[in-house]
């Protein structure tokens, strides 16, 4: 099967898709539709959300985020990839569902989880109460649950961040690498420095070693590259639940307001302590401008374009 290699067609991010990218959307697309569960998916991969109407979906009350296949860069050099997901349930009552119910806070997911597809299959999952991990058993196609109770650790000695871009990143990141390279006995400094390309990875691995993994604003970036309804929410609420933080290097990410599908944002996500000091970093070196910090506060009461 020919399934390696570049679509040769862009999506709404502006990324060129890849055959997998498009093939993982279609499966998924039509598993749901047959699931009957989900009255929208919203997909990283469409320009819009896709109504599930039919007999199966009439009464269907979740909505379903997903980013089918992380990691694009990694898929044809046998490089793990994964798979991201969110459920939120429909706030509408009638008629068909609309980018509201979409549109919803990451406090309101009712469940989510990420798939990677590595030296094993795992899913791991959360419903708000705590985090299972699963893995695949090909002989009888089924998950297992092979990771109970899940939690990250507190403190941890591994960061994931496309240094390359070193140069882009605000001051308090910067700080916070440098502080990340000092040698320090105590606290096991130098840390080690491990990024896959994959989001869904590198949480994976530092979920379970402890870590932080950063994809900051850059100044080519200015929100961030990941996408806040696809990954970050999804993610965020995994962390949270395994007992870990992720917030935009100042606000928890799963309180951001969400205005439209495709909206990025910043991610500083992983072992508590390692985000709380590098969000103490961003404070000193890198704080927002009283004008960003009011033109924020309206947007989260509703207010467009500012107040004379
Ligand atoms: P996707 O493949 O879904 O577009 O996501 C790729 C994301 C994420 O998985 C990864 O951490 C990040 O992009 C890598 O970006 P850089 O190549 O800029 O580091
Ligand atoms: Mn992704
Ligand atoms: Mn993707």
């Amino acid at each position: 099967m020919d399934i390696f290699g570049d679509m040769g067609t862009i999506n709404i991010q502006g990324e060129s898709q890849k055959k997998l990218d498009v093939f993982a959307n279609e499966q998924f697309i039509a598993a749901l539709k047959s699931g009957g569960e989900c009255c929208i998916v919203a997909s990283e991969e469409n320009d819009e959300f896709v109504h599930i109407d039919g007999e199966v979906s009439k009464n269907a009350k979740y909505i379903f985020a997903i980013d089918p296949l992380d990691g694009s860069s990694n898929i044809d050099v046998n490089v793990a990839v994964g798979t991201i997901f969110s459920i939120y349930r429909r706030i509408s009552v009638d008629g068909r569902a609309t980018l509201n119910d979409v549109l919803q806070k990451g406090t309101e997911q009712v469940a989510a989880g990420y798939i990677i597809y590595g030296s094993s299959t795992m899913l791991v999952y959360t419903t708000g109460k705590g985090v299972n991990g699963f893995t695949l058993d090909p002989s009888i196609g089924e998950f297992c649950l092979s990771h109970p109770k899940m939690k990250i650790p507190e403190d941890g000695t591994i960061y994931s961040i496309n240094e390359g871009n070193y140069v882009h990143f605000p001051e308090g990141v910067k700080k916070y690498l440098k502080y990340c390279q000092v040698e320090d006995e105590q606290s096991s400094r130098p840390y080690t420095s491990r990024y896959i390309g994959s989001m869904v990875a590198d949480l994976h691995r530092n979920m379970i070693k402890g870590g932080i993994f950063i994809y900051p604003t850059t100044s080519g970036a200015p929100n961030g590259k990941l996408r806040l309804v696809y990954e970050c929410n999804p993610m965020a609420f995994i962390i949270e639940q395994a007992g870990g933080r992720a917030t935009d290097g100042y606000d928890r990410i799963l309180d951001k307001n969400v205005t439209s599908l495709h909206q990025r944002s910043a991610i500083f996500i992983g072992s508590k302590n390692m985000v709380l000091k590098v969000e103490e970093l961003m404070r000193t070196h890198s704080s927002k401008s009283p004008e960003e910090r009011a033109a924020e506060k309206m947007e989260k009461l509703g207010i467009v374009g500012g107040i004379d």
